[in-house]
């Protein structure tokens, strides 16, 4: 079961025109759970008077204060409410059930390391680049926006060591040649990037190339959009080892919405893969992972998986619902 907290909104701040800040915190000073760099919360949002909405933030403050976990939130107008509640609903003294932190984007502190972030994924990438300087690393930041305007955080991380950023706004500096720099990165260097879908995409397009052999890519994704034909694929069906109901998973839905179809409330967030929010664990046969959480080791071990978007190889799976 996920461990819970109340936390209260303790600041809510601008950082850019689409971008809130919000400090969380507990009542009476109470210590908050640690955290790596590359960690997010889970918030629970009453934006809904039918059910809650969950949305998962990078925790981008400060890791050595125990007492305020920071998020920025992008608005975004074609979301499913999450980041506008935030933005036009939520106030300082509210109080937001939050999960503890989970890190399915973790930093190893290699010894050279390239950041790169795209618009709002830099929240992820700013404590790492804080831990790969307070570690005396070999690291540069590479920072990516649309506009000028979107860039946050930019004069903090300047005072890092402003001459290893690089930052690029596409309204002024045009486009930005990303083939060229990964290119000149060695053999040594973990790139570690968040940022939007196509980003995401060249990058591990590049690392694919024979040419770019050598540099380690790690990424963190969000805000992807379901493809529905990755979606689909086999009708199987799905008993839940809990009320011994089985329901049949046609081949154009997903698990999670047959269990919804049937009235099964299952916790939910993206609906895409990427955050871990409807993790189930297997019971007994053989998921297909179509998720972009699971590690290699873990979707090998077929212990869990995501309904949101994963699919059976068996004919049947039970699972712990
Ligand atoms: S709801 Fe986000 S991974 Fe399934």
């Amino acid at each position: 079961m996920q461990q819970i907290l109340q936390t209260r909104v303790l600041k809510k701040t601008r950082l850019s025109e689409r971008v809130v800040g919000v400090t969380l915190g507990l009542d009476n000073g109470t210590a908050l759970p640690a955290w790596e760099p590359g960690a997010h919360i889970e918030l629970e949002l009453a934006a809904s008077q039918i059910e809650p909405l969950y949305r998962q933030y990078s925790l981008c403050g400060q890791q050595d204060n125990t007492h305020e976990w920071q998020i920025a939130v992008l608005k975004d107008e074609a979301s499913r409410g999450g980041s506008v509640f935030i933005h036009d609903v939520l106030q300082e003294g509210d109080v937001v059930p939050v999960s503890i932190p989970k890190n399915h984007f973790p930093f190893a502190a290699n010894k050279k390391c390239f950041f790169i972030a795209g618009g709002i994924g830099i929240t992820p990438i700013m404590p790492m680049v804080k831990a790969a300087a307070a570690a005396g690393l070999d690291w540069q930041l590479l920072y990516l926006a649309r506009n000028t305007a979107d860039f946050i955080f930019l004069e903090d991380l300047r005072q890092l060591d402003g001459s290893r950023i690089k930052a690029h706004a596409s309204d002024l500096d045009g486009q930005f040649d990303l083939q060229k720099t990964l290119l000149a990165l060695d053999g040594q260097t973990t790139v570690y990037s968040c940022g939007p879908q196509g980003l995401l995409n060249a990058l591990e397009q590049y690392q694919d190339e024979q040419t770019y052999i050598g540099w380690k890519l790690v990424l963190e994704r969000f805000a992807i959009e379901a493809d529905a034909s990755t979606l689909t694929g086999n009708s199987f069906t799905v008993t839940l080892q809990k009320s011994g109901k089985t329901i049949t998973v046609a081949s154009d839905e997903t698990i999670l919405s047959a269990l919804k179809r049937e009235g099964i409330k299952v916790k939910c967030s993206c609906q895409n893969g990427t955050c871990g929010t409807c993790e189930t664990v297997v019971i007994s046969g053989l998921p297909e992972h179509r998720d972009f959480v699971l590690s290699e080791e873990e979707r090998e071990l077929n212990e869990t998986m995501m309904i949101c978007v994963s699919r059976a190889k068996s004919a049947e799976l039970v699972l712990d619902l």
